[in-house]
């Protein structure tokens, strides 16, 4: 097999970085969490469609100008962030790899791809050492329910996982964020809207993933969180039954999660160990009734759980309630930790 991207040089201290769809919800939360980062950047550049070029993104007060995307575009980048949908990452990333970049990419395109790492860096940042120049960044939903359930199954072993989720707007990209106020005003206004982004009424509203149906009965949405979710934790038999709900929430995916062990858990067990868990906040007052929110979530890099319970219904089952910000979690912030990790490879 020919493989085409370089090696970073180990002497590299800083790299140009490439960001596709920098214009989008998750691209623009790239170049906020770069800079949050203090990730090493040398260059930046900044690609969108053809409605954004010329126009101009602040990075480190700087404003840099956003280009067009096209074929000759990654000469001289070390590393290239792809969030601009699945379409773009299937025609872009080779021609990234073959120009020597290492690609992470945040759509759907390579993610079940067995040549291609789909990495969570706190739940199986070994897997990034075979990669042939692609590291996928899984689905938000899968990112958010595995950062809460795969420190237990290490321990414990999760037999069955039956979940809900209740996902925002921003889970939609930018214009269904702004299509979710512009309705929620107009209804407000008592004025008629049309809507453009989303296939039904929204704000005010809820409804059942809007991601293509498959003959299975379950949507595409719902079957890549099975699929990713056995794929990061190596158990291709897991069984995971999911409903995927859209709801008229800005930011943040919240998910209520029903899940069998093969051994005895208790309640107590899985707060201590999520309470030590990298990137998760466990959240509770039962005193007063709180537990996480999309509004707790909303801007913060951790997942925030809550509501761990015994199932009264079931042996060895517990229930939870995850909430957590998919455009930084769930998408950029684990997209740019991927690409911290890969840095790191190259630099020992
Ligand atoms: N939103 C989430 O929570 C989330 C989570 C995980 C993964 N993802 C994945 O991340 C990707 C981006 O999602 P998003 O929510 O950020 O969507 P978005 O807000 O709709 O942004 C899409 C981005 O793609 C760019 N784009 C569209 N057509 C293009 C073209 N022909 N050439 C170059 N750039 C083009 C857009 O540029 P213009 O502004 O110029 O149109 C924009 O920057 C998708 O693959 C999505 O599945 C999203």
């Amino acid at each position: 097999m020919i493989v085409h991207y370089k090696l970073i040089d180990q002497t590299m201290t800083s790299f140009n970085i490439a960001i596709i769809g920098a214009t989008g919800a998750v691209g623009q939360e790239m170049m906020r969490v770069l800079e949050q980062r203090h990730f090493p950047v040398k260059e930046i550049r900044c690609f969108a469609s053809p409605q954004s070029a010329g126009k101009t993104l602040l990075f480190k007060g700087q404003h840099i100008v956003i280009e067009e995307l096209h074929e000759g575009c990654f000469q001289g980048i070390d590393i290239t962030l792809f969030s601009a949908g699945k379409k773009i990452s299937l025609t872009y990333a080779p021609l990234a790899v073959q120009a020597g970049c290492l690609v992470v990419d945040n759509s759907s395109a390579y993610r079940m791809d067995p040549g291609v790492p789909l990495i969570i860096p706190e739940i199986n940042s070994h897997a990034l050492h075979n990669h042939r120049g692609i590291v996928s960044s899984p689905n938000c939903t899968a990112t958010v329910m595995l950062m809460a359930l795969a420190p237990l199954h290490r321990q414990f072993k999760i037999r069955r996982i039956v979940a809900a989720t209740y996902q925002a707007a921003s889970g939609a990209g930018q214009r269904a964020m702004l299509e979710l106020q512009e309705e929620s005003r107009a209804i407000l206004e008592n004025r008629p809207f049309t809507r453009t982004a989303m296939p039904f009424p929204y704000a005010f509203n809820l409804f059942p993933h809007n991601a293509p149906m498959t003959a299975s009965c379950y949507n595409e949405e719902e079957l890549k969180v099975i699929e990713e979710a056995r794929k990061i934790l190596e158990e291709p038999e897991l069984r995971i039954a999911i409903t995927c709900v859209r709801v008229p929430v800005l930011r943040a995916h919240s998910e209520a999660l029903n899940v069998e062990f093969e051994n005895p858990i208790t309640a107590q067990q899985a707060k201590d160990i999520l309470q030590k868990s990298s990137g998760v906040t466990v959240l509770e007052d039962w005193d007063q009734n709180q537990f996480p929110m999309p509004i707790d979530a909303s801007g913060r890099d951790e997942i925030f759980v809550g509501r761990i319970r015994k199932d009264l219904s079931n042996p060895n089952t517990l229930d939870l309630w995850v909430v957590g910000d998919q455009l930084l979690k769930g998408a950029a912030l684990n997209t740019i930790q991927i690409a911290e990790k890969l840095c790191l490879q190259y630099q020992k």
